[in-house]
C-alpha cells in the first residue's frame, strides 16, 4: 500500500501527523527517528516526514536521522523541529531565536505545490525557540511570519520541504490541506486507505497464518471487531474467550454474554474470575501495580485456557494505535504515560504468538469497520472502557463497597447522559470514587459518606481530550440521583482537568 512514514523526533503529537494523513485515505504511519535509511526504505514510503521534538539540534544529545535518508530520493517535508533538520543539513544556518508559542499569521510568498489552493494568508499555530537565519542553497522561502523570515521553505527540485508551524495541530487552519498536498500531489500517495479495503486485506493476510488463534474479548468494540476479522479469515480455528474479572460495568457481563450469544456465532467461552482477581489486587493501591497485577493475571487465565483447549500458536488482543504509543513500544521517544495492559503486560514465558489486527488503527478507523461489519449500533457508540476495568477507576485499593459505588454512580451517569441526548456527544463519561470522604446530613442526622466525582470528555482519539461543559440541571439531576440512591455516598464533584496534563482516566 502507498504510504508516507512519519519520523518521530520526541513531540508528542507526532502520531496526529500520521492522523491527518489518513483523513486524507493515504496510509501514514510513525516510526523512530533511529531507523535506518536501509530499513526505511524497505518500508517502500511514496514520502517521508521528520516531526517536532523538544530538542535544539546544536544539543549534543540532539536525535539526528540516518544522513542517508537525505540523499534517498525520496520527497521529505520536515516540520518544526524537522524543518531545521533540513535547513542544518543541507548547509543552512539555525540560531536560537524569540520564541514563538500559539497562533501567527502565515503569509504565502509561493503558492507552490506544498501549499497550493490556500490563498495569500492563513492561520498557523507555532512552538519554536529555534529558527532558520539562512536557507540552503537550492530552497527559496515560500511562506514567512513577522517573527520567522524562513517559516515555510521548499526546494521544489529535489522535492524537499520544511515548515516552521504544525499543520497537524487543529489550530493551524487548512492544516490538514498541506499534508494532503504533500502526500497526494507531491508524493503521489494513492488515496487507498480506505476501512474497506483494510478489512479485506486484513482478511486476506490473516488467512495465511497457521495455527489456531484465541482471542481475549471484554465486549467492547475493539477486540469485538478483532475476533469477527480473524473469525472471517480462518473460521473454526479461531477461540473466543470472555474473562469475567468482576471489574466491569454495572451488569456489563450478563449484557455482554447475550450480546455475543444472540449477534454473532463465536466460539466463545466464558471464565468466571472475579475472586482471584480481587484477591490478588486486596492491598494494593499503586495504580502501576495494580495494571501490572490484571494483566498478569489475564495472561494466566489465558495459558491456564489455553492448556485445556488448545493447542494455539496465536493470543489476539484489540490493541489499538494510541494503546501502542502511550505504552512507548512504538520505539519512539516519547514517554511511557501507562503501561497499557495489552501492550506492555506480555511475559516472555508466554508461548503464544500475539496478533494484534487493529495495532495501527485509531478508535474511529475501528468504528468504521464496526459500521461496515454490521455490529449493534449500540455497541459502535459505547464509549471505550479500560482493559484493567474499574481497578484502574477507582483510586486507591479495590474494595467491594468503592466497585459497588463506582457501578451504580457510573449508570447513573451514563443514564442521564443518554436521556438529556448526550451520550453519543462525548467520548467517555463515568463517576469514581476515592478514599475521601465528606459529612453530610441526611433528615436530622450525621452522614460521613464518600465523595463520588463524575469524569465527561470530549476527544477525537483519545491523545487529548477536553472536560465537557455539561448543562448545570444536568449535573444538578446527576448529583441529586447519586446521593439520594447510593446510600454511602455525600460530595458529588465534576472533574475540570483537561488531558493534558490530566489523563482521561483517574489511574
Ligand atoms: P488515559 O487515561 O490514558 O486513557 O487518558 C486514554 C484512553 O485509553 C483508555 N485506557 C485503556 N485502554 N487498556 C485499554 O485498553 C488500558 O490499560 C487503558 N488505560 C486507559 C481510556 O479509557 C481512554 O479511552
Amino acid at each position: 500500500m502507498d504510504k508516507i512514514v512519519v519520523l518521530d523526533f520526541g513531540s508528542q503529537y507526532s502520531h496526529l501527523i500520521c492522523r491527518r494523513i489518513r483523513d486524507s485515505s493515504v496510509y501514514a504511519e510513525l516510526v523512530s527517528y533511529k531507523i535506518s535509511s536501509d530499513e526505511l526504505e524497505k518500508l517502500e514510503p511514496n514520502g517521508i516526514i521528520f516531526s517536532g521534538g523538544p530538542a535544539s539540534i546544536y544539543n549534543d544529545s540532539a536525535p539526528k536521522p540516518d544522513k542517508a535518508i537525505f540523499e534517498l530520493g525520496i520527497p521529505i517535508l520536515g516540520i518544526c523541529y524537522g524543518h531545521q533538520l533540513i535547513v542544518d543539513n543541507f548547509g543552512g544556518k539555525v540560531k536560537r531565536a524569540n520564541q514563538e508559542y500559539g497562533s501567527s499569521s502565515l503569509i504565502i510568498d509561493k503558492s507552490t505545490d506544498l501549499l497550493s489552493g490556500l490563498g495569500d494568508y492563513m492561520r498557523a499555530w507555532m512552538s519554536h525557540g529555534d529558527e532558520a537565519e539562512k536557507i540552503p542553497e537550492g530552497f527559496q522561502v515560500i511562506g514567512h511570519t513577522n517573527a520567522s523570515a524562513t517559516a515555510a521553505i521548499a526546494d521544489t527540485q529535489r522535492k524537499i520541504y520544511g515548515i516552521q508551524f504544525h499543520p497537524e495541530v487543529v489550530h493551524t487552519e487548512r492544516g490538514t490541506e498541506i499534508l494532503k498536498n504533500f502526500a497526494v500531489d507531491i508524493c503521489h500517495a494513492k488515496q487507498e486507505w480506505t476501512m474497506q479495503n483494510f478489512i479485506e486485506k486484513t482478511v486476506n493476510e490473516i488467512s495465511q497464518i497457521e495455527g489456531n488463534v484465541l482471542c481475549a474479548v471484554s465486549g467492547g468494540i475493539d477486540s469485538t471487531v478483532t475476533s469477527l476479522l480473524i473469525q472471517k479469515a480462518i473460521g473454526d480455528r479461531l477461540k473466543c474467550i470472555f474473562v469475567d474479572n468482576g471489574l466491569l460495568r454495572y451488569n456489563e457481563e450478563k449484557e455482554i454474554q447475550n450480546m455475543f450469544e444472540n449477534s454473532f456465532s463465536l466460539n466463545l467461552t466464558t471464565v468466571a474470575a472475579k475472586e482471584r482477581f480481587l484477591s490478588k489486587l486486596k492491598g494494593v493501591k499503586d495504580p502501576e501495580e495494580k495494571r501490572k497485577i490484571i494483566g498478569e493475571e489475564f495472561i494466566r487465565v489465558f495459558t491456564e485456557f489455553a492448556e485445556k483447549n488448545g493447542p494455539f500458536t496465536w493470543l489476539a488482543q484489540g490493541t489499538l494505535y494510541p494503546d501502542v504509543i502511550e505504552s512507548g513500544v512504538s520505539k519512539g521517544p516519547a514517554a511511557v504515560i501507562k503501561t497499557h495492559h495489552n501492550v506492555g503486560g506480555l511475559p516472555d514465558w508466554l508461548n503464544l504468538k500475539v496478533l494484534e489486527p487493529l495495532r495501527f488503527l485509531y478508535k474511529d478507523e475501528v468504528r468504521k469497520i464496526a459500521k461496515i461489519l454490521g455490529l449493534p449500533e449500540k455497541l459502535v457508540t459505547r464509549h471505550p472502557f479500560p482493559g484493567p476495568g474499574l481497578a484502574v477507576r477507582i483510586i486507591g485499593e479495590v474494595t467491594d463497597k468503592k466497585l459497588q459505588i463506582c457501578k451504580l454512580s457510573s449508570r447513573i451517569v451514563e443514564d442521564e447522559l443518554t436521556a438529556a441526548g448526550w451520550y453519543e456527544k462525548v467520548w467517555q463519561a463515568y463517576a469514581t470514587v476515592g478514599d475521601d470522604r465528606a459529612v453530610g446530613v441526611v433528615g436530622d442526622e450525621r452522614k460521613y459518606g464518600n465523595v463520588v466525582m463524575i469524569r465527561v470528555v470530549n476527544s477525537v482519539d483519545a491523545m487529548t481530550a477536553d472536560w465537557t461543559r455539561l448543562p448545570t440541571e444536568l449535573l444538578e439531576k446527576m448529583s441529586n440521583r447519586i446521593t439520594n440512591e447510593i446510600e454511602d455516598v455525600t460530595w458529588v464533584s465534576y472533574v475540570i482537568s483537561s488531558k493534558p496534563p490530566a489523563t482521561i482516566e483517574p489511574q
